[in-house]
């Protein structure tokens, strides 16, 4: 279906060749990896990334390149990377190039989070999504997308996630962190608040994750909090305390859809599939926050159970720029590797081979069958690829 429609862009009418409805094609090739938090950027969004500190051994204008391709280098690269494992009673843990057979899609941090104004978030998000769409229609064996989402309004948010999952083919949505809004853009939106359950309904309803991405502060918050160490802000602090805070906000809120659905049932999905995060974030043991969290029970906290808890229910993580093999095994020990751990890499602020070589690695102490949910099984059914 090919329709004309017309949007409004802060006051400018544009019209767009838009609603075409995108059919995905997947090929289940039992092997290869599937990695999901992966950048791409349109020419728009480039300013926003100027302060990127970019690999080591890149230039800016090489990151730049490399978040604006898909079907070259990108591409290039997923078929050079990757383990693809002989099954042992084949030949005992051989390991051999291959590819990385899918690339989940979305836009680069801040992206739409980082836009104030709600009419332009709103229709930025659109045309991101359309142009993501577009550019990815004929490879969706080898790409797939997550929905850019303006946040300022619950319903709009859910409106385009729906539209982006039934219309364009995506696979959920990436939201980076909190949304930034107000004339000042100080005014920060939190998806904890009762307001945004219709969204978390929706998101419920589609059966589709949501990956919560970490963002940079406004620069009111990098002022007061980085100003005396610069070199803390983005991955290395900043990323990890921010997103942090806002994902523990959905376990201690009172009416998130996260505790308590309509009916009061603690818990709308039994499979607590519906967000995720990077693993790099969170490399502290929950049991003092455990702790020290059960003392706000009697001050008044509605949360129904410990943190460790909903931890291990209702959050899947990703290895995404963080291939510490310590810290991976104690998630696995903490929350289990089967049902709760994926692979991903972070292109392209982190390269491929980065994660091929940990992949690699791993060969040498993980059972393979382990190793095949961390780096595609679990994505497999996550995603939904097969359905
Ligand atoms: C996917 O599978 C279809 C049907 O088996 C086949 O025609 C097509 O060539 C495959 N595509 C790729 C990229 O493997
Ligand atoms: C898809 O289209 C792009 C150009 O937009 C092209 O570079 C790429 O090779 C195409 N891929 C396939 C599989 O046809
Ligand atoms: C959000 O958008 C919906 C649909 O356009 C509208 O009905 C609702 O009033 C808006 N909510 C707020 C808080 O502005
Ligand atoms: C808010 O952000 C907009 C867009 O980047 C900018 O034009 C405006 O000056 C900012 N306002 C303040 C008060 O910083
Ligand atoms: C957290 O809750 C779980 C499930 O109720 C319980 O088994 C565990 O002991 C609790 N942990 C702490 C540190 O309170």
């Amino acid at each position: 279906m090919v329709a004309v429609s017309l949007r409004l862009y802060s006051g400018i009418l544009v019209f767009v060749q838009a609603a075409a409805v995108y059919a995905r094609q997947w090929n289940d090739t039992g092997k290869g990896s599937i990695i999901f938090e992966e950048a791409w950027t349109i020419p728009a969004f480039i300013p926003q990334i100027s302060k990127t500190v970019p690999p080591v051994g890149q230039t800016i204008t090489e990151l730049e390149a490399n978040l604006l391709d898909i079907h070259n280098q990108r591409l290039a690269g997923m078929d050079a990377n990757g383990v693809d494992y002989v099954s042992r009673s084949c030949l005992k843990f051989q390991k051999r190039g291959s590819t990385i057979v899918e690339m989940v899609l979305s836009c680069a941090s801040p992206c739409i989070q980082g836009i104030s104004d709600q009419a332009t978030a709103e229709g930025m998000a659109r045309n991101v999504n359309d142009q993501l769409a577009a550019e990815i229609a004929n490879n969706t064996v080898r790409f797939g997308g997550f929905a850019a989402l303006a946040m300022h309004n619950a319903t709009t948010a859910a409106l385009e996630l729906e539209r982006a999952v039934k219309e364009l083919g995506f696979l959920g949505a990436l939201i980076n962190d909190y949304q930034q809004s107000g004339p000042d853009n100080a005014t920060l939106l939190f998806y904890d608040q009762p307001e945004y359950d219709i969204f978390w309904a929706k998101v419920t309803e589609l059966d589709v994750p949501v990956y919560l991405h970490p963002r940079t502060n406004i620069q009111q918050i990098q002022n007061l909090l980085y100003g005396h160490a610069p070199w803390l802000k983005g991955p290395s602090q900043e990323f990890a305390d921010t997103l942090s805070t806002h994902v523990m906000g959905l376990f201690v809120s009172p009416t998130s859809p996260l505790l308590l659905d309509t009916l009061g049932n603690e818990f709308r999905r039994t499979s607590g599939e519906s967000m995720i995060a990077s693993f790099e974030l969170f490399s502290a043991t929950h049991t003092q926050t455990d702790s020290e969290l059960a003392r706000q029970i009697p001050a008044g906290m509605p949360m129904l159970r410990n943190l460790s808890s909903y931890w291990a229910t209702n959050l899947l993580e990703t290895t995404s720029g963080n291939f510490a093999t310590e810290l991976f095994n104690f998630h696995v020990q903490q929350f289990g590797l089967r049902n709760r751990i994926l692979y991903s890499v972070d292109y392209p602020y982190v390269p491929m081979e980065q994660g091929t070589a940990w992949l690699n690695g791993l060969t040498e102490t993980m059972i393979d069958e382990d190793l095949l949910a961390l780096k595609r099984g679990l994505a497999v059914e996550l995603l939904r690829l097969n359905r």
